[in-house]
């Protein structure tokens, strides 16, 4: 976890770290001065509707909190799901992740990807009734995400070219086969991709990742 590219402060000269840190208070500082404004909804459709990127936060809150690096690392999730469990019986990333070798998205099981397999393994499981039912009557489970970016930060990512260039998936979100449900394992923050991407000699244009 602490890798040495965790801050953008190793990787990133001081006047660019000047910068950042300038920005982000005006923003931080125009949030407060619009006080009777519902949670910074001025200062998205001020930025918002421009092609120009900003690193705008919609309240002074999440603005601090991006800046020191606030998030958790664990997720609260609706449903006591085991990744340790299924890797152990030698399931594989993409029986859940359909879509990590063709796009952009590793995609979430619904839960009819996960009958394919319970509707004949473990059915008398409580848990397993539990999804059955779930499926007859047409729910879904409602999974928070682990792994996302506020809007503001206007991150571009595409899994299929790390998975062609056989970047491992532990890489960037740790093992896990030593996970129940994921976990931050990897603080992917900007210097994290920058760094390899120099190292591999991939493009740094701020367009390749930032729309
Ligand atoms: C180079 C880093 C990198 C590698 C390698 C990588 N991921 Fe990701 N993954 C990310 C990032 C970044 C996100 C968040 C993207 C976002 O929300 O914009 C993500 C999101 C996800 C998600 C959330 C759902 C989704 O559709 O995006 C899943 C599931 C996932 N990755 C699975 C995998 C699997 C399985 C592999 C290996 C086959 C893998 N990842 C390899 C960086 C990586
Ligand atoms: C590729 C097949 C496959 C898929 C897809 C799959 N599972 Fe499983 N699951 C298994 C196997 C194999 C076991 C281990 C059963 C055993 O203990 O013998 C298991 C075990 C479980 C258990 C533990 C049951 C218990 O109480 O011991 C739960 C809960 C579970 N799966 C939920 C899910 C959920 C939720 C999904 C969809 C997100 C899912 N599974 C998708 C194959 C699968
Ligand atoms: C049996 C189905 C299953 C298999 C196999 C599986 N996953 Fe998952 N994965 C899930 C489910 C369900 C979630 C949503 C709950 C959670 O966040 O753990 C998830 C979530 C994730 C997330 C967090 C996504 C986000 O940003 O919200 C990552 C990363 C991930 N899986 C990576 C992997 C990798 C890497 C592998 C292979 C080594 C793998 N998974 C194998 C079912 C599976
Ligand atoms: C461990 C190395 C590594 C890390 C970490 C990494 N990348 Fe990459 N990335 C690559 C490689 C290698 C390629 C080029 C694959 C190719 O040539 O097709 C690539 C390609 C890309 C592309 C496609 C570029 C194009 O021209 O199509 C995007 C977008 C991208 N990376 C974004 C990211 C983002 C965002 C992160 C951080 C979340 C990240 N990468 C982290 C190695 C990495
Ligand atoms: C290889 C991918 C990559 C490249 C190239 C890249 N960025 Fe980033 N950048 C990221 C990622 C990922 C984040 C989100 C980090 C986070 O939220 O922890 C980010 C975050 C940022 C932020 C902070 C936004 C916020 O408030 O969270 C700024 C500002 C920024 N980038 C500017 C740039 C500029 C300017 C360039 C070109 C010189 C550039 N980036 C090139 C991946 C990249």
């Amino acid at each position: 976890m602490a890798s040495p590219s965790r801050k953008i402060g190793r990787a990133w000269p001081n006047w660019a770290l000047a910068i950042l840190g300038l920005v982000t208070v005006t923003t931080a500082a125009c949030t407060f001065a619009s006080p009777g404004q519902p949670s910074g909804m001025a200062e998205r459709s001020r930025w918002g509707t421009s092609a120009v990127f900003t690193p705008a936060h919609a309240t002074a809150g999440d603005a601090i909190a991006a800046f020191f690096d606030s998030r958790p690392d664990t997720v609260a999730q609706p449903f006591d799901f085991s990744h340790q469990i299924h890797l152990g019986k030698g399931a594989v990333c993409t029986d859940c992740h359909t879509g990590v070798e063709q796009g952009p998205r590793a995609g979430i099981p619904t839960v009819n990807t996960c009958m394919i397999c319970h509707s004949q393994i473990a059915t008398d499981r409580p848990l397993i009734i539990k999804l059955a039912e779930m499926q007859e009557k047409g729910l879904d489970l409602a999974w928070n995400r682990v792994y996302d970016y506020q809007p503001q930060a206007h991150v571009r990512f595409n899994h299929a070219p790390h998975v062609r260039a056989e970047v491992a998936c532990s890489t960037c979100h740790g093992n896990q086969a030593e996970q129940t449900v994921a976990r931050r394992a990897v603080d992917m923050n900007m210097a994290f991709c920058v760094n390899c991407h120099k190292a591999k000699q991939v493009s740094n244009d701020c367009l390749t990742c930032h729309y």
